[in-house]
């Protein structure tokens, strides 16, 4: 049983690596490689692995950080913790991400029973009003209380943008990261190691001729551009970079000549919603064997420009061939192209075969 897949082509990814590693080297910025886009696939860690540029491997899931707790890299938790979670969380994370000082406590209290030191990474909330402390001195509080803690260390602070709200990240936003940590180190006398100034989003400061990275910002948390060679604030293409690293292979299980307009009275489709549809005359319709349990429509383009998808319910995808030059038969594959949510769903779902090639 081969499909569907996701194929991933190791080279066009090793050279995805080599572009952003070097890009961040060459800015003094230290690299975090998210690894929660591709599940934590033990193939895709090992080609990490062969970077020694990158120093941490970050992830949203404890269980991810759990599948490669044999890795040198330092292992860091990027969403705030769970306090049910607390055990896990000191075992298996070097670094976790916190905006909450009752989970800072619930952690140092696990750090102590296990005898270790727990680094933690403040979050501050620039904007984008996700996660992080809105209210500096609310952040300053924070860090009072957590300096009484003996088994924590304040490690780095950290932000993160264009996720819920969208906000770009700038030398203006950015730069208030700077000013908060000048003001933690003057106010505590504490040193702060990292300053995590973003995601994907953040890349194109750093080849901005009108806007520019902050001097101070070191460390950069990497996701969706290594998979899919792109910046993530406009969601421009790199050319040094491959776009078509991972790619969805679905198979053909129906082909045949039917209208394109349903027949009876319309209702709601499987997931409730009341569909439109536009009549078309008989169409050259085919069923492949993926649905919307594994991927969202939106996330998927197909390779061959000529196809039309014309939707979905959980486990048949319809496609319009009627505009396709190539002789389609029941059996062959359609590979479609992906977008940033349909890697992620697809190597979450244990439906979706995972194959590696080069
Ligand atoms: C806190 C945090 N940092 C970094 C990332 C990586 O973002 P991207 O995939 O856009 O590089 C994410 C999202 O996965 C995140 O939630």
């Amino acid at each position: 049983m081969r499909n569907p897949r996701i194929v991933v082509d190791r080279k066009k990814l090793r050279e995805n690596i080599s572009f952003i590693v070097s890009k961040l080297k060459k800015h003094q910025l230290s690299t975090m490689a998210v690894t929660k886009v591709f599940n934590a696939h033990p193939e895709v860690i090992a080609l990490y692995d062969e970077f020694p540029e990158i120093l941490y491997f970050g992830d949203s899931r404890i269980e991810n950080l759990m599948s490669y707790h044999n890795s040198r890299k330092q292992k860091v938790l990027i969403r705030l913790p769970m306090i049910s979670e607390a055990t896990e969380v000191v075992q298996y994370a070097d670094i976790s991400f916190n905006s909450e000082i009752a989970t800072i406590r619930a952690l140092n209290q696990e750090a102590v029973k296990q005898k270790k030191n727990h680094k933690i990474v403040l979050m501050v909330d620039l904007g984008d009003l996700r996660e992080g402390f809105f209210e500096r001195e609310a952040l300053y509080d924070c860090i009072q209380e957590t300096m009484k803690l003996e088994n924590i260390q304040i490690y780095g602070l950290g932000v993160n943008l264009t996720c819920y709200g969208a906000i770009i990240p700038s030398s203006k936003n950015l730069g208030d990261l700077i000013s908060i940590k000048t003001e933690i180190e003057e106010r505590f006398n504490l040193p702060i190691a990292m300053i995590s100034g973003g995601n994907s989003s953040s890349l194109y400061l750093l080849d901005s001729s009108e806007d520019m990275l902050p001097i101070g910002i070191n460390n950069l948390r990497i996701g969706e551009s290594f998979v899919l060679g792109r910046e993530t604030a406009y969601g421009a293409d790199y050319k040094q970079m491959n776009q078509d690293a991972f790619t969805l292979v679905t198979e053909i299980v129906e082909l045949k000549e039917k209208p394109s307009y349903p027949i009876g009275e319309i209702g709601v489709d499987a997931f409730g919603r009341k569909p439109q549809y536009v009549d078309k005359g008989n169409m050259k319709r085919c069923i492949v064997a993926i649905g919307l349990q594994d991927v969202s429509l939106d996330d998927i383009t197909p390779k061959d420009s000529q196809i039309e998808i014309l939707g979905a319910s959980s486990d048949h995808l319809l496609l319009d061939l009627t505009h396709a030059e190539r002789d389609y038969k029941v059996g062959d594959e359609i590979e479609f192209t992906m977008s940033y949510g349909s890697v992620l769903s697809t190597f979450t779902s244990k439906y979706i075969k995972k194959e590696f090639i080069r």
